[in-house]
């Protein structure tokens, strides 16, 4: 007999990992693939944090730490958002969880009850949609595009004439890279505040923008739930460390939700991240990094024929509207990676209405491979006549 599998748990999977599987797959056979596809750093932890981090390993037990986060933490991180926002969070708003990917699940679960709806822009990220889903709040799809810079905005969210409790953004975004203006982070905060609406406030690629630094919610309004992590800027995607700055009274729900789910976050990963903090200079080295890369494809891409890019104001993504060149881009992405070696994510993953149109790069590698695979698409956008 089988025994039943909750309908709950049939989340749809990440195609990004499809991608992967079909690129190691590849490289198993030798060929050299470039890694378009993965949305993480290729570089790790800052070299002085782990060097501070073997001393901690040497000399501590590293048990449990309380479930809020390490004190001294959650401190450094209060004291980030006064140095890069000018904002003052009290260490006792800050609650360190497992990833940002965590601190979705407990910000869901203390913010929204089973049948609310929540906004989410498509494209975005496609695990807040199906979080959402799994904790039976109902993830409401707003469209969006160049016109908004792939952003919601008010008008975009007064068009839509959806009723919501809740609206998450991601700014920058995954997979577009754009930066939602100050102005309209302003607005679509007061909207929130003024109709009752939760915000939860993506901000993990924060620190890798390439104009003016992005604005934090944390700095406008008090109702927002704040959500970064250690996996992009500070480059520790594996260490699985992440934040969230939340209201004074969703603190203690949030402190026993993480008790009862996770204990606390990995300890060593909690110094790994207080010491990748001040780690600066190493960390700025990769946005600079990352900001070459976006150049060289920004250059490049277009001369290929992928002219049709989001503007890439922060990440390390490039959305390319490639429905000039095929309205399947999942079948564009297999045969771009058998046919060139280059691996990339088609948008499906992030939006399943308009995916299909879109492709998404990202420049988090290495410099060499970015112009490897530059060369490598304009030859094969050549030959196939794009
Ligand atoms: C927009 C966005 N939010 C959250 C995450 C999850 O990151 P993590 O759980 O590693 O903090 C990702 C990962 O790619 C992302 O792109």
């Amino acid at each position: 007999m089988s025994l039943k599998v909750a309908e709950r748990a049939l989340v749809p999977p990440f195609i990004v990992m499809d991608v992967m599987s079909a690129a190691a797959a590849r490289e198993a056979t030798g060929e050299r693939v470039l890694h378009l596809e993965v949305g993480q750093p290729s570089t790790g932890l800052p070299s002085a944090a782990a060097a501070r981090l073997a001393d901690r390993i040497a000399t501590e037990r590293l048990g449990y730490t309380v479930a809020l986060g390490l004190p001294i933490l959650r401190e450094r991180i209060a004291r980030y958002y006064q140095e890069a926002h000018g904002t003052t969070v009290s260490p006792d708003r800050i609650l360190v969880t497992t990833g940002s990917s965590a601190a979705f699940q407990l910000a869901f679960l203390a913010a929204f009850a089973p049948g609310d709806r929540v906004g989410v822009a498509a494209p975005g990220y496609p695990a807040y949609r199906h979080i959402l889903k799994a904790l039976g709040v109902e993830p409401v799809t707003l469209p969006v595009g160049p016109d908004s810079r792939y952003q919601p905005t008010v008008a975009v969210l007064e068009a839509s004439g959806e009723r919501l409790d809740g609206l998450i953004l991601a700014s920058p975004s995954n997979p577009t890279g754009t930066v939602i203006p100050p102005e309209d982070l302003r607005a679509l905060t007061a909207w929130c505040d003024d109709r009752g609406v939760r915000l939860i406030s993506d901000e993990i690629y924060h620190g890798i923008v390439y104009g003016e630094p992005a604005l934090s919610a944390a700095g406008l309004t008090p109702n927002a739930l704040v959500i970064n992590s250690f996996s992009k800027y500070y480059a520790m995607t594996g260490w699985r460390l992440g934040w969230m700055v939340a209201p004074p009274d969703m603190i203690r729900p949030l402190e026993c939700l993480a008790q009862n789910m996770f204990i606390s976050a990995p300890t060593l990963s909690q110094y790994a991240g207080l010491y990748a903090m001040d780690c600066i200079e190493e960390l700025e080295a990769n946005v600079a990094r990352y900001a070459a890369n976006r150049a060289l494809l920004l250059k490049t891409l277009p001369k290929a024929g992928f002219d049709r890019l989001a503007p890439a104001d922060g990440a390390f993504y490039l959305y390319a509207d490639v429905s000039r060149l095929t309205n399947d881009s999942a079948d564009f992405c297999a045969r771009m990676l058998r046919e060139t070696g280059v691996a990339a994510t088609p948008g499906l993953d992030f939006d399943a209405e308009q995916g299909h149109r879109f492709v998404r790069f990202s420049f988090a590698g290495a410099t060499d491979d970015m112009e490897e695979a530059a060369d490598r698409l304009t030859a094969w956008m050549g030959r196939i006549g794009a």
